[in-house]
């Protein structure tokens, strides 16, 4: 059981080594390791020296925390983060959203690896989350934690609209190709059938997979405004009879988005700081 000291004990912890406080924080999601690169001035705090922190083993996932500058404004961010199928209880999962609130963190950038539903998205397509379906248990479930936030919190705009604008004008300026949709959070680790992601299409979603949402939870429960954004990855509605979904494919295709995503990354903060 996490209590509110513990999330204290890693706030101070982390604060005792960072040189500056940062506003905006960013978790970086698979393959997406060209952002954290581009982060300069680093300080960088491996998981395992955090107290409370949880392991992180997702293949192609550091498990770093990181402070420094991006495009000249401070951020903090976490390279690599805590997934469900590993294992964790969700308090483990979204325990360094709320370490980030302590730290004094307002807006948290999401990014993740995400199967393509929509049947216009390619490979390598760049999503903007406007909104998201949640199956996965959520992480607000226990005896509400006031210090944070409210028992029953609003997620009617749980993607803050003025970043998605922001976003959408900076990838117009930049001239890359954006798409926009709803998240599905799935637990995974197996990826879906056939019948599922034919399913999950239906009742509304763009794009699958398997974390973010707990993280955009915990988040907004805490008052800090959200902006997310996926790499396609993968190609959801192929039926083929030989289409098979492979997690290096999935990684190979984050990491060659990585660069455009970068851009729009650090625009938006530039233009939010
Ligand atoms: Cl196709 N499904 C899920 N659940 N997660 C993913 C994915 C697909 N591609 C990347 N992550």
């Amino acid at each position: 059981m996490i209590t509110e000291q513990n999330y204290h004990e890693a706030a101070t912890y982390i604060s005792s080594r960072l040189p500056h406080k940062a506003k905006i924080a960013i978790i970086l999601g698979s393959g997406l390791g060209e952002l954290g690169e581009a982060i300069e001035d680093k300080t960088v705090i491996p998981y395992t020296e955090i107290p409370h922190f949880a392991k992180s083993t997702a293949v192609g996932h550091k498990g770093n925390f990181i402070s420094g500058t991006l495009a000249g404004v401070p951020v903090i961010a976490m390279q690599g983060r805590f997934h469900f199928y590993e294992g964790y209880p969700m308090e483990q999962v979204t325990f360094p959203v709320r370490v980030m609130k302590l730290l004094g963190v307002e807006t948290l950038f999401v990014s993740n690896a995400a199967g393509g539903i929509n049947t216009s998205f390619k490979v390598g397509d760049l999503m903007i989350i406007t909104d998201h379906i949640n199956n996965l248990p959520n992480p607000l479930i226990g005896p509400n934690k006031e210090a944070f936030g409210t028992r029953f919190p609003d997620m009617t705009r749980a993607y803050d609209r003025e970043y998605i604008a922001m976003a959408k004008e900076i990838a117009k300026e930049e001239k890359i190709n954006v798409k926009e949709g709803v998240y599905v959070g799935l637990t995974g680790p197996s990826y879906e059938t056939p019948a599922e992601y034919k399913f999950w299409g239906q009742v509304g979603g763009d794009a699958i997979g398997m974390s973010t949402v707990p993280e955009v939870i915990v988040a907004r429960h805490a008052g800090l405004r959200v902006f997310g954004m996926s790499v396609i990855t993968n190609e959801g509605y192929h039926f083929a009879d030989d289409f098979v979904n492979d997690a290096d494919e999935v990684i190979r295709a984050a990491n060659a988005a990585g660069e455009r995503m970068k851009r729009i990354f650090m625009k938006l903060v530039q233009r939010i700081k």
